[in-house]
């Protein structure tokens, strides 16, 4: 089972290290392929995304990634930043299903910012399409007829790409609690009516779900107010991006959510929802259970180790129930120290 390691920048290497210290202990026949990506690519290589890199990325059974986005690099040329390296990675591998599951471990209840017996309740999965919308269309600076400068992005989704995303949301659904909120703004985009029309179209093959729609600022709005009302949303690029921070936040901290990003055959790159985090990169403060949960999304999904998944799971578990809490959980302790709570709490 080979595994690619994409550390990348910022805070990326410090939760990849964590992540794979925890891959290691499970005894598993892994082997690991590591390559630069984001801006420390670009300043080894000239590219964010080198081909060998790609390559790695390609030949690899599932790929690990930490974080690209590096303050250095934000006024090259759009092409040449560290964020081209992710969107890249989706694009050429496919990568059009984001899950985001959102759960409160009941541990964290008074790290959430939302009341405990709100914050309680959630327990969700955001299914966020990843190879279209805003992100991947026409985009520019121009003129305006009178000389003002103008920036464009061009968003749309065709027929099919909200399909194959739909039936995700569905099957997604169908294995848990049977409720799709498909999130949209089709009171005034045209991207999302089409989008809404799809969605409704697909509900015919799955009459079993109970298929409900919300425009995105009242779902960025029920989000806070009672989050235990979702069980899957499907959405959108651009809003499942917001949204899907949202959440994180109500469900304790950004540094624990995982994701994973699949292709239609279960290929799949995992990650922590959260970027670089230049702010505290360097200062042993990153909290690695998002990453490491994204390690468990990896062995259940891409590697067929659920047996593995769970047992991070249940080491994530029990270290925050044994008082394990890095700093955006109201601790004291290290990335390095998270990981020491994670691996002795490994049975
Ligand atoms: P961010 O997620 O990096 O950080 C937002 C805030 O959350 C910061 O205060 C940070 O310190 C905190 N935070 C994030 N992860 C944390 C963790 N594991 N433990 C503790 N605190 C954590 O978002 P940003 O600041 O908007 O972006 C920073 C850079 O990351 C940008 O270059 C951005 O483009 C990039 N980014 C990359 C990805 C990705 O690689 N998939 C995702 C988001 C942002
Ligand atoms: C994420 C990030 C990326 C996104 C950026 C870094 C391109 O915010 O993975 O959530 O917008 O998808
Ligand atoms: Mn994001």
């Amino acid at each position: 089972m080979r595994v690619a390691l994409l550390p990348g920048d910022g805070i990326g290497p410090e939760v990849i290290a964590e992540a794979r210290r925890v891959l290691d202990a499970l005894g598993l026949d892994l082997t690991y392929e590591e390559a630069l990506v984001g801006g420390a690519a670009y300043k080894a290589t000239g590219h964010p995304l080198p081909s060998d890199t790609l390559e790695v990325a390609k030949r690899a059974d599932a790929i690990l990634f930490g974080a690209v986005g590096d303050p250095d690099c934000d006024a090259l040329e759009r092409h040449l930043r560290p964020e081209q390296a992710i969107l890249g990675l989706r694009k050429e591998l496919t990568l059009f299903a984001n899950l985001r599951p959102a759960k409160l471990f009941p541990e964290l209840a008074d790290a959430s910012a939302l009341r405990p017996e709100v914050a309680g309740q959630i327990d969700m999965v955001i299914v966020r399409e990843l190879n279209g919308d805003v992100y991947f269309g026409e985009k520019g600076m121009r003129k305006t007829t009178d000389g003002k400068r103008e920036g464009y992005d061009v968003m749309s989704y065709d027929e099919d790409e909200v399909r194959r995303i739909a039936r995700v949301g569905f099957e997604t659904a169908r294995a848990r609690k049977g409720r799709l909120c498909s999130v949209d703004k089709a009171n005034v985009l045209e991207t999302s009516q089409l989008w809404r029309d799809v969605v409704i179209e697909t509900a015919a093959e799955y009459p079993e779900i109970a298929l409900s729609h919300m425009y995105v600022d009242n779902a960025a709005m029920q989000l806070v107010r009672n989050p235990g009302q979702f069980d899957v949303i499907v959405t959108g690029n651009l809003f499942g991006d917001i949204l899907s921070d949202q959440a994180s936040m109500c469900a304790g901290s950004i540094g624990m959510l995982p994701s994973a990003s699949l292709d239609a055959n279960q290929k799949g790159l995992y990650e922590p929802i959260h970027g670089s985090a230049p702010d505290i990169a360097g200062q042993g403060k990153a909290n690695p259970l998002a990453t490491i949960l994204s390690a468990a999304m990896l062995l259940r999904y891409s590697l067929a180790q659920p047996q593995a998944a769970d047992r991070i799971e249940a080491a994530v578990a029990r270290a925050l129930a044994a008082g394990a809490r890095s700093p955006d959980l109201g601790g004291t302790m290290s990335t390095n120290q998270m990981g020491d709570a994670v691996l002795a709490a490994l049975t």
